[in-house]
């Protein structure tokens, strides 16, 4: 619900858990309050006390009222606001002063959608109103909206920004943040998800300290190693208990989140495009919007904060086909074969994963072009006949006939300079003129800024997916920017090409997706490189990291759950020993582990034992029976080896009627025999009764004492399914 108070020109925003409060005065948006849900009713007496005058700059007919202690909505640079600030302009006089006062607003129902970008969207019934607050300085004529929309059923509350120049002179914006929030202290511990390819999303939770911390992107993807996504907890606070905050980006480019404790013991926090590098050219009436950030508050633990941002994610930034459904167990080619495959061993592989259950073929890299090896091809989306002589024909009719999908890979944003695209069109990657043009994993990443260059994936792209045989594409960005340059936009506009080519990206992606309905599409970069909200909102899962080690993965999957909801994580059984860490870790392990996220195989199951193929079709069929569990039910973490010797979760359907649960111990020792796991989220009077032994319990067992995990030297995980007896 949005409030507006007239008296004290107060506005208050509330979900059902929090309440967030601003207030104008003296023309000034003041951020007053976020926090536990409180009454209707004049909050001023909340303002801050101002803190010593010394050194500070006051407004001209306002003693005391000094803007660098002022908790502000949207704070710009060049007024006496010395904190890091939100909007930053370069004036048509090249001055970079911004003084923005309250206008008017307006309320208005439900969520309008932001233009050519992801968002999270309001259903038809749902408790979501937007509130937009118009402010503008008087001199420079630049104004801006201010966005809020209140989600009350799912206690997120979302925010962007549109910039306008009404001035007669184009200006620069130099900084543009989707949210700031001024807090009144700086009490908090940080917890962020830093990482590197194959250790994506690891958590890191340190005390805020008076500077500023930033996990940010300049490397044009949100990347491996530092989410978009940032925690502000009360140092108390745990899984279960105490104060959390959450700003959570959707944006798949270079990103800054920054926390900065200032000198009045205040916390301001700030999310939005990285500024380094970024400038964006406004006409006369030009408008410019910034991606969007999504806040959260819950007074009730990280579980809590988590379960809020999965829901709101699988229901209301997720789309499509695949939205809160079950995803196919599916078998994926690159490490069963690598570049090494052809019609005879694809038909092979296929015939064997579908008489064991497997619901989809993917072929990774190396159909198309010559693509024998990394260092060739890509941009050339065009069938290898020298590997597939009858394109896809035969192998989709094989499985088709086997009930199983096709899908396939693709790697669109890149151009291998030994291809026949990049031999046609040089100029349509990023680069800059006269210089050499950096390459990674032997590639170039094209420029989607460029309509053309958009226009030439979709047609290549379509062209496969018309066939009608893909069911599932997995769409890889396997290096970072470099050179991030465009010949066809001009010198003062070259600052734009990092947020224009992230605009094309998303203009393609929703024409594909909006062609092609039924294919699940699969995000992926390096593995978890651009694991983000941006990429969620048309493609529903991500490949979490290529490190496919069952052990590696429990961190990997663990900090990826503190927003990110499992039907989005991509979790697939691998060989052993693995491809990454040369571990050997048995098989119930490995489908322990997988059996948490989007299910599938990453290996040759024709190598298998009679023994492992069993278990592959076992696995197969329990997925498909209780996978629904991981999709739509809370997800609880309840131990992890980033504390322990061990790591458990479980998942518990919406109705409390079915829980999936996974134990594994990192360091088998003896005496962790007698080891028991509590669980979460059951009902307490409720008998479950595990489907694999046979033994009933109450809920109120199950989360008082807990199950007991029976490890050996040879076993080392357990999984458990119950159900309503
Ligand atoms: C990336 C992906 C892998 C695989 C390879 C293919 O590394 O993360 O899963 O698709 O590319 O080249």
């Amino acid at each position: 619900m949005i409030t507006y108070l007239e008296n004290s020109k107060q506005f208050q925003l509330d979900t059902d858990n929090s309440s967030y409060v601003m207030q104008v005065r003296d023309g000034f948006l003041l951020h007053i309050y976020y926090g536990e849900r409180l009454n209707v009713t004049d909050h001023s007496y909340m303002r801050w006390e101002q803190g010593r005058a010394a050194f500070s700059c006051c407004l001209e007919g306002c003693q005391g009222f000094i803007l660098d202690d002022t908790p502000l909505e949207y704070p710009c640079f060049g007024r006496g606001d010395l904190r890091s600030p939100a909007l930053e302009i370069i004036n048509p006089d090249g001055t970079n002063i911004c003084d923005l006062r309250y206008v008017s607003h307006k309320i208005i129902g439900g969520k309008p959608g932001l233009p050519g970008l992801p968002a999270f969207y309001a259903e038809e019934g749902d408790r979501a109103s937007t509130l937009v607050i118009t402010l503008r300085d008087n001199i420079s004529l630049v104004e801006c909206d201010l966005y809020y929309t209140v989600f009350e059923d799912y206690n997120i509350i979302s925010r962007h920004t549109v910039i306008r120049n009404c001035g007669e002179k184009p200006c620069h914006i130099k900084a543009a943040a989707s949210a700031c929030v001024d807090f009144d202290h700086m009490d908090f511990e940080v917890i962020s998800n830093y990482g590197t390819h194959c250790r994506e999303r690891m958590i890191e939770r340190f005390r805020l300290n008076h500077g500023k911390f930033e996990l940010a992107s300049r490397r044009g993807s949100s990347g491996h190693v530092h989410n978009p996504f940032l925690i502000l907890a009360s140092p108390t606070a745990d899984e279960d208990h105490g104060e959390f905050y959450g700003v959570l980006l959707v944006y798949s480019g270079s990103h800054a989140i920054t926390a900065e404790g200032t000198q009045y013991n205040a916390c301001r926090l700030l999310a939005g495009l990285n500024p380094d590098g970024f400038s964006w050219k406004l006409e006369q009436n030009g408008e410019f919007t910034t991606p969007e950030a999504v806040l959260c508050y819950t007074d009730k633990g990280l579980t809590s904060l988590s379960h809020i941002y999965n829901k709101a994610i699988n229901d209301r930034l997720i789309r499509g086909k695949y939205k809160n459904a079950r995803r196919p167990v599916l078998l994926n080619s690159w490490e069963a074969c690598y570049f090494s495959f052809d019609e005879a061993r694809l038909l092979k592989i296929g015939k064997c994963a579908a008489d064991l259950g497997i619901e989809l073929l993917v072929i990774d890299d190396g159909w198309f072009g010559k693509r024998n090896t990394d260092n060739c091809s890509l941009g050339d989306w065009v069938i290898d006949r020298k590997k597939l002589p009858n394109g896809l024909d035969n192998i989709y009719k094989m499985l088709k006939e086997n009930n199983c999908g096709l899908g396939i890979w693709f790697e669109p944003e890149m151009v291998s300079p030994d291809s026949d695209l990049y031999r046609a069109h040089p100029d349509w990657c990023l680069h800059i003129e006269n210089r050499p043009r950096s390459e990674g994993r032997h590639q170039l990443m094209l420029n989607l800024s460029r309509p053309e260059v958009c226009d030439y994936l979709y047609d290549s792209i379509a062209k496969i997916l018309d066939s009608g045989m893909i069911s599932y594409v997995k769409w890889d960005f396997n290096r970072n920017m470099a050179e991030v340059g465009s010949e066809v936009l001009p010198p003062d506009r070259q600052g734009e090409v990092s947020h224009r080519y992230y605009l094309g990206l998303y203009s393609l992606l929703e024409r594909l997706t909006q062609s092609f309905p039924e294919v699940l599409f699969e995000s992926c970069s390096g593995g978890g490189g651009r694991f983000d909200a941006g990429m969620l909102y048309y493609m529903p899962q991500t490949w979490t990291s290529d490190n496919s080690d069952a052990i590696e993965r429990l961190k990997i999957q663990y900090g990826t759950s503190l927003v990110y909801p499992m039907s989005a994580i991509s979790a697939h059984v691998s060989a052993s020993p693995n491809h990454q860490t040369a571990h050997v870790t048995d098989f119930a392990t490995r489908f322990t582990v997988a059996f948490t996220g989007s299910f599938g195989y990453e290996l040759d199951p024709t190598s298998l034992s009679e023994e492992e193929k069993l278990l592959v079709a076992k696995s197969a069929e329990l997925y498909k029976k209780y996978g629904y569990v991981l999709v739509t039910g809370d997800y609880y973490r309840l131990k992890t080896n980033y504390e322990e010797d061990c790591a458990a979760w479980c998942a518990v359907s919406q109705d409390r009627a079915v829980c999936v649960a996974g134990y594994v111990n990192t360091h088998v020792r003896l005496y962790d025999k007698n080891q028991h796991i509590r669980l979460k989220g059951l009902d307490k009077d409720t008998a479950y009764k595990d489907i694999f032994t046979g033994q009933t319990y109450s809920g109120a067992q199950l989360m008082g004492f807990g199950l007991p995990v029976k490890i050996t030297l040879e076993y080392r995980s357990q999984m458990w399914i119950l159900e309503k007896a």
